[in-house]
């Protein structure tokens, strides 16, 4: 029968739009996932998405998250952070350079490549860590970099021709917003087309119903299907409805409920008003003033200190005088009373930390645990400060053993036990609970 083969479509069609909104739910789900990995450390690939096919947008997307969780403490597209921007680095470089730099920057040094030498001296021998990423998430990763700046790259070299191609392509696409949209204009598109579909089917269908409506010859089980209305009364009293309704409520309810049991303590992003409007984005990085100016104590001790408004004044007895800003410094001076800088970073009491560890005997930049600081006009929080994120760390990091006499057997040792795994801050010990707390 016409009709029923017609609602019968319209179920299909139905069927379709929803699994599809299915999925864009899904996908907005997982790239909140990889939002909340961002304080991942270096060499850690975890929450990133390989690109597994899928077309150039998929590798882009991949390249995204990938690029957020290893690099962005230390690069931009097109801002210099800790190293060099990166727009026009497949212009510069070749895909092939760029796999082996990523994965082992310091081999690439030794080997005496010029390029890769004269840009470790330009970046005062700053040392960019290894990574562990496959030689398909590196290229993901420059096909994000290329999809971000101006536009593709002219002129593209052999080796890298094919992706840039691709990239161009799907920049032209987007209209230029960015080609990490493009997936989701397509969703959008696909999403209308169904429902113009679903529509024009529902008007054939009553059309058609109106020409049958006019004919003398139907028997009686046509005409009962012909006059047949939806029954939305049995719809609603459906246990099966119910059920599903049910089950759909409680996912979400459970879902919201282990995120905010999960949040319980996690202060990442905090960033408090200061009560002088200091911006280290002036300082540290316009400036150029040396981290360890003010916080004197950084390489020395435990704790990273505040610096005094005496430290200030070394330079704004000079600078800026009149400045309403500076004349809060003036007036905590005259008063004798420290600014009330508010606490940005705060471990509970249970666990112990200590920045000369890290900073000078381990050499990890204030960048890999503080984020861009450089960049920022107020502070914030930019890693998650959980115990995950200490031992994961712990776990990833080679030791700093070089020209450390305390390690040199306790290396020799190692690598007579298990020489193929390295030496990480965890095969010392690093992950037994009494290190951190006591
Ligand atoms: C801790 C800081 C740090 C991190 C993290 C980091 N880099 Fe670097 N990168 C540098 C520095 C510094 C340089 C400049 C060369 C040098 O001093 O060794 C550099 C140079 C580069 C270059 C060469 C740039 C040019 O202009 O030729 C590329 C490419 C690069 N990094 C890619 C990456 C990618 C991809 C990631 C993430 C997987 C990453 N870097 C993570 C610090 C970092
Ligand atoms: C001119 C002095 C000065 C320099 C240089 C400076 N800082 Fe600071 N820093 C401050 C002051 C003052 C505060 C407290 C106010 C605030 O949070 O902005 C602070 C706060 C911080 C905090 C947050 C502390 C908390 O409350 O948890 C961090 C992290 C930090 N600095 C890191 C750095 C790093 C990394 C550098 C180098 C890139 C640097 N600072 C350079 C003066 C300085
Ligand atoms: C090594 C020198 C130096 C030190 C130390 C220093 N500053 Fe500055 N500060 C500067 C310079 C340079 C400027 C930019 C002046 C300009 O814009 O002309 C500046 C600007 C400022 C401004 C912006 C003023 C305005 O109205 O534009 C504030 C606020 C400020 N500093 C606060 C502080 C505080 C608080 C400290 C101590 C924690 C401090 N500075 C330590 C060099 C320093
Ligand atoms: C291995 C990660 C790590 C590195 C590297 C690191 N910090 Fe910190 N920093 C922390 C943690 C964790 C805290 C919170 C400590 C606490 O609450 O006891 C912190 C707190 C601070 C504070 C607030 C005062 C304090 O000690 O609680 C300042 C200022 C600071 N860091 C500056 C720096 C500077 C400057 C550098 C680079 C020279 C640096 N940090 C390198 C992890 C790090
Ligand atoms: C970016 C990587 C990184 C992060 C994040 C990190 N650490 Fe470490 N940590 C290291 C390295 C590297 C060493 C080894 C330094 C050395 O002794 O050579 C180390 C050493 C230590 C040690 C001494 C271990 C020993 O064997 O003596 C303690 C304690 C420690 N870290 C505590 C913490 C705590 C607590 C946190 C989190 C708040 C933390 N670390 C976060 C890299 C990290
Ligand atoms: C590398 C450092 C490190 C090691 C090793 C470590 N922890 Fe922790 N632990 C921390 C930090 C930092 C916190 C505070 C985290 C926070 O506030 O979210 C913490 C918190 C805790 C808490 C309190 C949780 C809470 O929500 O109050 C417990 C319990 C704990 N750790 C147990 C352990 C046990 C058991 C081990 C050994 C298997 C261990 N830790 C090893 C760093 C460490």
């Amino acid at each position: 029968m016409m009709n029923s083969f017609l609602s019968r479509t319209s179920y299909w069609v139905l069927a379709l739009f929803l699994a599809l909104a299915g999925s864009a739910t899904a996908q907005d789900a997982t790239s909140a996932a990889t939002v909340s990995q961002q304080g991942v450390t270096p060499g850690g690939t975890a929450g990133a998405a390989p690109a597994t096919g899928g077309g150039d947008a998929a590798a882009i997307q991949a390249g995204d998250a990938l690029f957020k969780a290893n690099c962005t403490q230390c690069h931009a597209v097109n801002e210099k952070v800790v190293g060099p921007a990166l727009a026009g680095i497949t212009k510069r470089r070749q895909i092939p350079w760029l796999i082996k730099w990523v994965k082992n920057p310091a081999k690439v040094i030794a080997s005496g490549d010029e390029y890769a030498v004269k840009l470790f001296n330009d970046y005062g021998k700053q040392q960019m860590p290894s990574f562990a990423l496959s030689d398909k998430e590196i290229t993901s990763i420059m096909a994000w970099v290329d999809s971000q700046g101006a536009g593709p790259v002219a002129g593209p070299t052999k080796e890298n021709a094919a992706k840039v191609d691709g990239a161009g392509g799907d920049t032209a696409d987007a209209g230029g917003a960015g080609a990490g949209k493009y997936a989701d204009v397509l969703l959008i598109v696909l999403v209308v087309v169904l429902i113009v579909l679903v529509v024009t089917l529902v008007i054939i269908a009553n059309l058609m119903k109106d020409v049958l409506r006019g004919r003398k010859d139907l028997d009686g089980r046509d005409v009962e299907i012909l006059e047949q209305r939806f029954d939305w009364a049995g719809l609603y009293k459906s246990t099966a409805l119910r059920g599903i309704v049910g089950a759909v409520v409680a996912l979400a309810l459970l879902y919201a409920g282990v995120q905010s049991v999960m949040a319980v303590g996690l202060t990442q992003g905090y960033q408090p008003t200061q009560p002088i409007a200091f911006s280290h984005k002036l300082h540290a990085g316009e400036n150029n003033i040396n981290c360890a100016y003010c916080h004197t104590s950084v390489y020395k001790g435990k704790s990273a200190n505040i610096p005094s408004a005496n430290i200030c004044m070394n330079c704004h007895s000079q600078i800026k005088t009149e400045s309403p800003e500076i004349k809060k410094i003036y007036r905590a001076i005259e008063r004798k009373q420290p600014i009330q800088w508010v606490r940005v970073h705060n471990l509970p009491d249970l666990a112990y930390f200590n920045h000369s560890q890290h900073t000078q005997v381990g050499g990890i930049q204030c960048q890999t645990c503080h984020g861009p600081i450089q960049n920022m006009e107020v502070v914030y929080q930019y890693s998650a400060l959980t115990m995950g994120w200490c031992i994961n760390c712990h776990r990833e990091t080679p030791l700093n053993t070089k020209g450390n006499a305390y390690y040199d057997n306790l290396v020799k040792l190692h690598d007579k036990s298990n020489n193929a795994v390295p030496f990480t801050v965890s095969s010392n010990g690093g992950t037994e609970c009494s290190k951190c707390h006591y």
